[in-house]
């Protein structure tokens, strides 16, 4: 497991740079990013039209962007950390160097707006959801994943997984994790109804590359990644999927 090389407080955005070397090590401290990445594009269809726009808010160093390969976006990414910015323009996103709670773009811009993993590090995340709904054009929707307000996810997301080499110590701060029904209630004041559903690593995924990485096999990636599967319960881990009304 690897932690921020400084001490620095729990969801300090100056991890992203001591970390800045992990985001594209598949087996590295944003491991589980990458499966995430791949489980969020999975809800994007193709785009519906030419020139659309899909902005990405808290992009980090643009994970998303292989998943979205052959989906006719382009993709804009919105980051506060310019180091991660770095490697996600070299990922063919268009990046912006800016506040997910105050992004320098048009109203109704975006045809798809995706918000991975941000929400829970941002204090005033009813502000970022405010502005994933104000990019998106009516029609156009919302995909995230975030980590639920609850103390299961305090245990699972914060003492179990900064154990594990899935999250960097430190990361997050659970002060900040977000109310899964806050979430929605706020989501449908700015025109946007959010279905959500639990998601998890797959079990067996997880424990074959856990092993793997524990024998020291090459780096982790000799088998595949693990999967983020549907789960019955929003407890932990979910995502959001929603279209902004007309
Ligand atoms: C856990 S990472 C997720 C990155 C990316 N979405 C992914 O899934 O690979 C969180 C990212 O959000 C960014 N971030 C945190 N607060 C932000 C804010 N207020 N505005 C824009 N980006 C922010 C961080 O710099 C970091 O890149």
């Amino acid at each position: 497991m690897r932690d921020a090389g400084r001490t620095l407080p729990r969801n300090d955005p100056r991890q992203y740079d001591d970390l800045a070397g992990e985001w594209w090590r598949p087996d590295g401290a944003f491991a589980m990013l990458h499966w995430l990445a791949r489980a969020r594009a999975a809800m994007v269809p193709p785009a519906a039209r030419p020139d659309a726009l899909l902005v990405d808010l808290g992009c980090g160093a643009g994970l998303l962007a292989p998943h979205l390969t052959g989906k006719g976006y382009r993709h804009v990414g919105v980051d506060l950390t310019r180091s991660a910015l770095h490697q996600a323009a070299a990922h063919g996103v268009t990046v912006v160097n800016g506040d997910a709670t105050a992004v320098p773009l048009v109203d109704g811009c975006a045809d798809v707006v995706a918000a991975g993993e941000l929400l829970e590090h941002v204090p005033d995340w009813r502000a970022a959801v405010a502005e994933a709904c104000r990019l998106l054009r009516p029609g156009g929707l919302l995909v995230l994943d975030t980590l639920n307000d609850t103390a299961l996810s305090r245990l699972v997301a914060v003492r179990i997984a900064e154990r594990l080499p899935t999250v960097p110590r430190g990361i997050h701060d659970p002060r900040l994790f977000v109310d899964a029904r806050a979430l929605v209630a706020e989501a449908r004041r700015h025109g946007v109804d959010l279905r959500l559903r639990g998601v998890r690593p797959g079990v067996g995924g997880l424990l074959a590359w856990l092993v793997r990485r524990a024998r020291g096999v090459g780096d982790g990636t000799g088998g595949p990644a693990p999967r983020i599967v549907p789960t019955w319960s929003t407890a932990v881990l979910y995502q959001g999927r929603g279209v902004r009304r007309g």
